[in-house]
């Protein structure tokens, strides 16, 4: 079967204008997502994750500069396949068309993106209400459905409550039900658990996944966290510096990841063996983007760094049909290398779980 692409990014680069020059926030960024899958975006802090996403909602902020790249979008439209380059839409036109109909976003602080003055019902039917010109009782209908669906008790009470009266995880429930509203294609998740406590953290992820095996919407997920890439992806891009570094399955990021920067993530990640005193994040900081930057940005962090990674950045190189990394320790002329064996220790631990309790 022949998977359907959805989004296609292609050499997306943005820039943002502040007091201390000018800031390269994404450097080339490809991307691709199909229908009913996940696509997990990684990386620390500062790397261009929800700045790429905001580019592809149209809600860039007004001292950012998209300098290149295409954003195409595909959708049906009265049963014809069209294409779009977002990217040629004006924000109005995005908002009017595109946001929260067809490519809806959660973001990490429930409040923020929630009307304290209105009630949640309200705020559910309003997308409706203006998209689709909805009828009022339908629209009402469908938000006791949709609260239903995200596992709200007592939908019909919960219509009339404000959000101050609800938990913060209620709060991102009711969040996601505003998402789903209008039925999109594509739901954009930036970190949207990482307000919450533990618990209910796990619980939103696996309401994200089940709504996703319903409805079959495909999924951006946006986060730091490698244990939360395991549980919701099929693929993985992880940023560093405004680029990916590496892209591939999720299987091969766990399995057979190629990259120095993805190997510090990945040993980041607390496991169950793992004493957390022992746990290492990757020594160093992030580039400063509003610094000119020769070779490869992750260079000074990189204890496997070459002698052309001063004066080159590594371009994707191709390891399988859906794997690449930037790095080049993979060029034909590469060196030889293993990967740290803290890493091959977990990877072994990681495949004999899999082996006990996976369906590998
Ligand atoms: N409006 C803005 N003006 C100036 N610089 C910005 C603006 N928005 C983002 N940036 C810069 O762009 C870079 C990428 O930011 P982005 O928010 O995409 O990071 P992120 O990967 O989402 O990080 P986090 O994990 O902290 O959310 C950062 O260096 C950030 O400071
Ligand atoms: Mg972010």
């Amino acid at each position: 079967m022949t998977k359907e692409k959805i989004l296609e990014v292609r050499d997306l680069a943005i820039t943002f204008k502040t007091s201390a020059g000018s800031v390269r926030a994404v450097r080339g960024v490809d991307l691709d997502l199909f229908k009913g899958e996940t696509l997990a975006i990684v990386g620390e802090s500062g790397s261009g994750k929800s700045v790429t996403t905001k580019a592809i909602m149209g809600i860039l902020s007004n001292n950012g500069t998209i300098e290149s790249g295409t954003i195409l979008y595909t959708y049906e439209d009265k049963s014809e396949k069209v294409t779009k380059n977002l990217l040629d839409l004006s924000k109005k036109q995005m908002r009017k068309t595109i946001n929260g109909k067809h490519i809806a976003m959660i973001f990490q602080d429930p409040m923020t993106s929630l009307d304290p003055t209105m009630s949640v019902g309200n705020q559910i039917i309003e997308g409706m209400r203006t998209h689709y010109n909805t009828k009022k009782k339908e629209a009402q209908e469908k938000a006791i459905e949709l609260l239903r669906l995200v596992g709200i008790t007592d939908p019909e009470a919960r219509m009339k409550n404000y959000p101050h009266q609800l938990s913060g995880g209620m709060r991102q429930r009711i969040v996601i039900a505003i998402a789903l509203a209008c039925d999109p294609d594509v739901l954009i998740c930036d970190e949207p658990t990482t307000a919450l406590d533990v618990t209910i953290q796990a619980k939103i992820l696996e309401l994200i996944h089940d709504i996703q095996v319903k409805t079959g919407i495909s999924v951006i997920y946006i986060t730091h966290d490698l244990g939360v890439v395991a549980k919701v992806a099929d693929y993985v891009n992880v940023m560093y510096a405004g680029k990916i570094v590496e892209k591939a399955t999720v299987n091969e990021i766990f399995y057979e990841p190629k990259h120095p920067y993805t190997w510090g993530l990945l040993l980041a990640m607390p496991d169950l063996e793992t004493n957390p005193d022992k746990l290492v994040s990757i020594p160093g900081n992030p580039p400063n983007m509003a610094h000119e930057m020769e070779g490869d940005p992750f260079y000074p962090r990189n204890p496997y760094a070459l002698h052309i990674d001063k004066k080159k950045e590594p371009p994707l190189i191709k390891v399988s049909e859906t794997h690449a990394a930037a790095t080049w320790l993979l060029s034909e002329k590469g060196p030889e290398y293993s990967l740290p064996i803290e890493l091959q220790q977990r990877i072994e631990r990681m495949r004999e779980e899999d082996r006990v309790y996976g369906t590998e």
